[in-house]
């Protein structure tokens, strides 16, 4: 295994699967999840570099993560240098992710109304500041998530004007702004970005099986895959899509396989936040038992746990029910 201090994107094997950053879904025990499943990489929840540098206690508690969630990408944003500056010495120091990625793609109000996000792509003199400001501040690969295009300003536009800065790699999300979630993604502006960065380039947005996986490794040429809606309740896609890619095909898993990923799942969320992260685990539920017979029924029935007891109990039930 790769010691926490030796990670290199470019050491990566191809194509390169990657957990894409999702707030509120990639904690530490989903990231636990996806590397098992065969993630190669896994990107946190995004990160406030201003509450980091405040000393937010509610950040300070994203930055849990044990040595199975490696290679682990710590996701910032934020619209501040310095506080990108001090993010940057903290993660560093402190922290020992593999990698620091920065948000150019989040295109949430709050956020963009800060500067950050999405508008840092639209302001290509902040976005300069914002990378050097990280880049003098810490000796690990550096990354940025971006969109194809924000208002008049491509991606392509963005690489051109940060292109004395070396970075490591690169996540497209294939939508511009404007489509904020929803719509095909942008095949062509993703190729021109992989031909244009010099590091490792991910692909991301609308892949939600293998096939769709394969199609776009091989239209876009890129280095790898980021997934992030594709993967809720199904983070087997990362193995599935490995054994496409290796035999031409792959396997379904059986309602029981699913429960014990689950269970995995509620295990590790009960230690790292007691009873409550069963409660924080309801949405994962929902979205794991979403194609099984009798889904509504189930869904409606473990939303009522309350502990990992009753959990068990509900879900081993069923198994017996569905092989
Ligand atoms: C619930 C949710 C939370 C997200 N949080 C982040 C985030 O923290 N940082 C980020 O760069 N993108 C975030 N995204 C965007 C995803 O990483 C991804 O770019 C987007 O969902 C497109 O991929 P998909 O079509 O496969 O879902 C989030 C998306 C969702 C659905």
């Amino acid at each position: 295994m790769t010691k926490i201090n030796e990670f290199a994107w470019e050491n990566l094997p191809r194509p390169i699967l990657a957990l894409a950053p999702m707030a509120g879904v990639t904690d530490s025990p989903f990231r636990q999840i996806c590397r098992e499943a065969g993630a190669d990489v896994v990107y946190s929840e995004m990160i406030s570099v201003t509450g980091l540098f405040h000393r937010s206690p509610k950040t300070s508690r994203l930055f849990k993560f044990t040595p199975r969630e490696h290679p682990l990408i710590i996701q910032v944003f934020g619209a501040i240098p310095e506080h990108f500056a001090y993010a940057a010495k903290y993660l560093t120091e402190q922290v020992r992710p593999a990698g620091i990625d920065i948000n150019f793609g989040c295109p949430v109000r709050d956020v963009i109304n800060t500067g950050a996000g999405c508008y840092l792509m639209k302001n290509p003199a902040l976005a300069k500041e914002v990378l050097s400001a990280v880049r003098e501040n810490t000796s690990l690969p550096v990354s940025i998530k971006t969109r194809t295009q924000v208002g008049e300003m491509t991606v392509l536009d963005l690489l051109e004007a940060i292109k004395t800065i070396p970075l490591q790699a690169l996540m497209v999300h294939g939508r511009s702004f404007s489509q904020k979630f929803s719509g095909a993604i942008n095949i062509e502006m993703i190729k021109e970005a992989k031909k244009m960065f010099k590091g490792i380039v991910l692909a991301n947005g609308n892949m939600n099986t293998p096939e769709q996986v394969g199609e776009v490794l091989s239209q876009t040429g890129c280095d790898g895959v980021g997934l992030a809606r594709g993967i809720l309740g199904k983070p087997y896609l990362f193995t599935q899509v490995k054994e496409l890619l290796a035999t031409g095909q792959y396997t379904k898993p059986l309602f029981s396989a699913v429960v014990q990923t689950i269970l995995k799942q509620a295990q590790l969320m009960q230690k790292e936040k007691g009873d409550h992260g069963i409660i924080e685990m309801r949405k994962h539920l929902g979205w794991y038992v979403h194609d099984f017979p009798g889904a509504k029924n189930l869904r409606n029935q473990l939303y009522r746990c309350l502990t990992y007891k009753e959990m068990t109990e509900i879900l081993l039930e069923n198994s017996r029910r569905f092989g």
